[in-house]
């Protein structure tokens, strides 16, 4: 059984194995959290993430990290759009959390850092997000290590009271 973590921070600091990003279905990188790992990952990974699109919401696909090493993997997995909850928005999200850690776990992977996937440009409710992300995780303990990153202080502690809540 491994270890769940909730922390404050820029996910591209992460030494993990594999780092988890919110694309859209182009792979090509983006705004938000995507962004800023295209940027610390260099131009190979819109390169590497082109010849695997479209992907599709709920999915995920992985790349080599490039300059983002020694992390090994991008995951990259597409959230759902938030349409008010009535669009499978829930199965969506929760499938984004599950394909990684799937994929994570044939790759190989011990230790993994998901950003707070969907709740920024796709504007999935934030504490809905975080009980979903934790019932996820808890969900497929397949991965010693796994880190949820919030990169704002109330995502953060959403994440850290779902945690500490009952399984
Ligand atoms: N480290 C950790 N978390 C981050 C970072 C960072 N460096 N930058 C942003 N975040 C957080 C946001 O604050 C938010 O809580 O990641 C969460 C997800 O927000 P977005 O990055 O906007 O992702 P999402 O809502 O899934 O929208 C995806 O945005 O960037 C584009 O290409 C992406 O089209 C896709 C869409």
């Amino acid at each position: 059984m491994g270890t769940i973590e909730v922390v404050l921070g820029d996910i591209t600091a992460e030494r993990v194995d594999a780092i988890v990003t919110a694309a859209n279905e182009s792979l090509l990188g983006g705004g938000g959290v995507d962004g800023a790992i295209h940027r610390a990952a260099g131009p190979r990974l819109a390169e590497a993430g082109s010849k695997l699109a479209p992907c599709e919401p709920g999915k995920a696909v992985a790349t080599p990290a490039f300059d983002l090493a020694p992390v090994k993997y991008v995951i990259h997995t597409v959230g759902p759009v938030w349409e008010g909850g009535e669009q499978g928005e829930d199965e969506i999200l929760t499938s984004c959390y599950l394909s990684s850690l799937e994929l994570a776990e044939e790759l190989g992977v011990e230790s993994i850092a998901f950003p707070a996937i969907a709740t920024g440009i796709y504007g999935f409710p934030t504490a809905r997000a975080a009980r979903l992300a934790i019932r996820a995780v808890r969900s497929l303990p397949v991965i010693d290590r796994i880190r949820l990153v919030a990169f704002d202080e109330e995502t953060c502690q959403l994440l850290a009271a779902e945690l500490a809540g009952p399984a």
